[in-house]
C-alpha cells in the first residue's frame, strides 16, 4: 500500500472513510449513540442505622448517609421522584450477636425500614432489601460460624430462609441475596413459596468477588469483620466460575443476576450477559464510588463526567440495571 493518497497534495483520495463525520455535532453523536443510561435502570443503596434521630455522614463515602427512620423515608421519596428504578435497603443494628438474630426479628432495623419505605413509596420504586447476615453478626461474616471458625454453609441457609420470609412479609418487593452461600437462591425461593410469598422476586448476587473495593461499605454498616471472605466470595482471578454461579442461580430461580463489583469486572458482566436470559445487574460498589469522589475532591477528575462514563461503560458491558451510590445524582445529570 502506498501512502500517496494520504499525503498527495490535492488528490483527496484518502481517507475515503471518515468516522469523524458521525462525531461532528451533538445531534449526530446523539443519533448514533448505542448505549443509554436511564434513571429507571438505577438502584440507590440506602443505609438505615437503628437509634439515630438525625442522619449521620459516612466519612469514606462522602455524600452518603446512615439514615434515621425519618430521613430514610424522605430519601426513598426523593429516589422515587428522581425516577429511579429501585432502592436497596441495608440495616445497621444497634447491637449484634453471633447468630445475627436482629435480621430475622420483625422489629429489627431492616424489617422496620422495609415497612416504612413501602408505606411511603408503595410501588413507585422497587423496594429491595439486602438478604445477608454480615450487618447483623458480631463477627461480621455473612453466615453462621462453625466450630472451626469457617462459615457453615448449610446452617446459614436455614437462617437465610427465615430472613427471606421476614423481609418479604415486611413488604420488600425484591430480596438481594448477597451472602454467597451455595444453594441460597433455591432455599430462599422455596421458603418464600412455602410461605405463600410467591410474588417476591429474588435478585441473586450471583457473581460476587472477594473484593477490596467493599472497604467503605464496612464503615457504612459498622462491620467489625475479623478475617476475610475468601472462603465464600469468588477469587478475582476467575471468570468461568462466575458463569457457573450464574447458571446455578438461574436454575434455582433467580429473577435477576448481579455481578459485583462492576467496573473492575466488565468482562464478567459481558460474558454473563451472553449466557443468561434474565436481566443482568451490576453493583458499582462503595470503593468504586469512594475512589472517584476522592479524586474529584482533589480536583484530579471531573466528577460528573466520570460518573456518567462509568455508568455508560457498565451498561455497554451488558448490565441492564446498575446499583450505584450516585443513582440520584446521575438521574439529575441525565435529565438536565
Ligand atoms: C453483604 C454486602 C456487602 C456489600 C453489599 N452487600 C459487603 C460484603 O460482601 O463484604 C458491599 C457493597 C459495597 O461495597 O458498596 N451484605
Amino acid at each position: 500500500m502506498s501512502d500517496a493518497g494520504v499525503s498527495g497534495a490535492g488528490l483527496g483520495a484518502f481517507p475515503q472513510v471518515r468516522p469523524r463525520r458521525l462525531r461532528r455535532t451533538a445531534a449526530m453523536r446523539r443519533l448514533v449513540a448505542q448505549t443509554h443510561v436511564e434513571p429507571s435502570q438505577l438502584v440507590l443503596p440506602l443505609f438505615v442505622r437503628e437509634g439515630l434521630t438525625e442522619p449521620r455522614p459516612i466519612s469514606s463515602l462522602p455524600g452518603v448517609l446512615q439514615h434515621s427512620r425519618d430521613s430514610l423515608r424522605k430519601a426513598a421519596v426523593s429516589a422515587a421522584q428522581a425516577g429511579l428504578g429501585g432502592v436497596m435497603l441495608f440495616g445497621v443494628p444497634a447491637g449484634r450477636d453471633e447468630h445475627g438474630s436482629a435480621g430475622c426479628d420483625p422489629d429489627g432495623v431492616l424489617n422496620v425500614a422495609i415497612r416504612d419505605v413501602v408505606a411511603e413509596v408503595g410501588d413507585a420504586v422497587v423496594v429491595m432489601s439486602d438478604l445477608c447476615l454480615d450487618e447483623f453478626t458480631s463477627h461480621g461474616h455473612c453466615g453462621l460460624l462453625a466450630a472451626d471458625g469457617t462459615v457453615d454453609n448449610d446452617a446459614t441457609l436455614a437462617v437465610y430462609a427465615q430472613l427471606a420470609v421476614a423481609q418479604a412479609q415486611a413488604g420488600a418487593h425484591m430480596l438481594g441475596a448477597s451472602g454467597m452461600m451455595d444453594g441460597q437462591i433455591g432455599v430462599v425461593r422455596s421458603a418464600l413459596d412455602a410461605a405463600g410469598l410467591t410474588d417476591t422476586a429474588v435478585l441473586a448476587y450471583a457473581a460476587k468477588y472477594a473484593s477490596a473495593f467493599f472497604g467503605p461499605f464496612r464503615e457504612a454498616v459498622e462491620s467489625a469483620l475479623t478475617g476475610d471472605r475468601l472462603g465464600y466470595q469468588q477469587d478475582p482471578a476467575n471468570l468461568t466460575e462466575s458463569l457457573r454461579e450464574v447458571r446455578l442461580d438461574v436454575a434455582e430461580g433467580a429473577d435477576i443476576v448481579m455481578v459485583k463489583p462492576a467496573l473492575p469486572y466488565l468482562d464478567v458482566i459481558s460474558e454473563v450477559r451472553r449466557i443468561v436470559d434474565v436481566p443482568v445487574a451490576a453493583y458499582q460498589v462503595s470503593g468504586e464510588y469512594a475512589m472517584v469522589e476522592a479524586a474529584a475532591a482533589n480536583g484530579w477528575l471531573e466528577r460528573d463526567r466520570v460518573v456518567l462514563e462509568t455508568l455508560t461503560s457498565i451498561r455497554r458491558a451488558g448490565a441492564q440495571i446498575i446499583v450505584t451510590y450516585w443513582a440520584v445524582d446521575a438521574a439529575r445529570l441525565l435529565t438536565r
